[in-house]
């Protein structure tokens, strides 16, 4: 855990200075992420909105709060067994996706984090996570809710919580996506506590 510790910090002290794509000229902080490095899960979403880039802290807008409530139905929190990051870790202006070729100058530093933090699921918050991480033609209404096993992580995908805000008939959906991401703890023989 030390070891984990000083490793993440080592990285998000590399990745705060860092300006190796066209987010860095505007954004306020750069939000590296935050959670339990000992966490069998890590969710990745996009990028730090408005709040998230005056503040350095990912999903802690609006978004964020629904994102917070939805992991507590099944049991989990940044406090305690789970790790939030996120594609780019700088904002994109307006809160524009992130481009490609941003997503892909960022990605060493996801990389890196999954590195240290060796979670055994990752769960993909919306299109931008599932484009990078699963695969840049999957989409999102296809993948989610699946599991494919890549490199000894099982990965998923479900709505981004800024997409349930804007159409809460999708709430169904990553309702079960959820249940299914607890019956995914369960088979793995990790603890689930709800
Ligand atoms: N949306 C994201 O994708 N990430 C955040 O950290 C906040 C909102
Ligand atoms: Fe560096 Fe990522 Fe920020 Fe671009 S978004 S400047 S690659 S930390």
């Amino acid at each position: 855990m030390n070891d984990k510790l000083a490793r993440w910090n080592k990285l998000k002290e590399i990745c705060l200075r860092c300006t190796a794509c066209p987010l860095a000229a505007r954004r306020t902080n750069v939000v590296f992420g935050e959670g339990v490095l000992d966490s069998p899960v890590m969710f990745v979403g996009e990028g730090p909105g408005e709040q998230e880039d005056l503040q350095g802290r990912p999903f802690v807008g609006p978004a964020g709060q629904l994102l917070d409530r939805m992991l507590a139905a099944v049991g989990l929190s940044r406090e305690k067994n789970a790790v939030i990051c996120n594609i780019v870790k700088c904002r994109p202006p307006g809160n524009r996706t992130p481009t490609v070729a941003e997503g892909e100058k960022c990605l060493p530093f996801l990389r890196a984090q999954v590195d240290i933090v060796r979670p055994r699921i990752i769960v993909c918050l919306g299109a931008t996570a599932v484009r990078h991480i699963i695969s840049p033609d999957a989409r999102i209404t296809r993948v989610r809710g699946q599991w494919a096993e890549r490199k000894g992580f099982w990965i998923t995908a479900t709505y981004h919580p800024a997409a349930l805000l804007r159409d809460p008939s999708r709430k169904v959906e990553a309702w079960e996506d959820m249940k299914s991401l607890q019956a995914k703890m369960k088979e793995l023989g990790l603890p689930v506590n709800s």
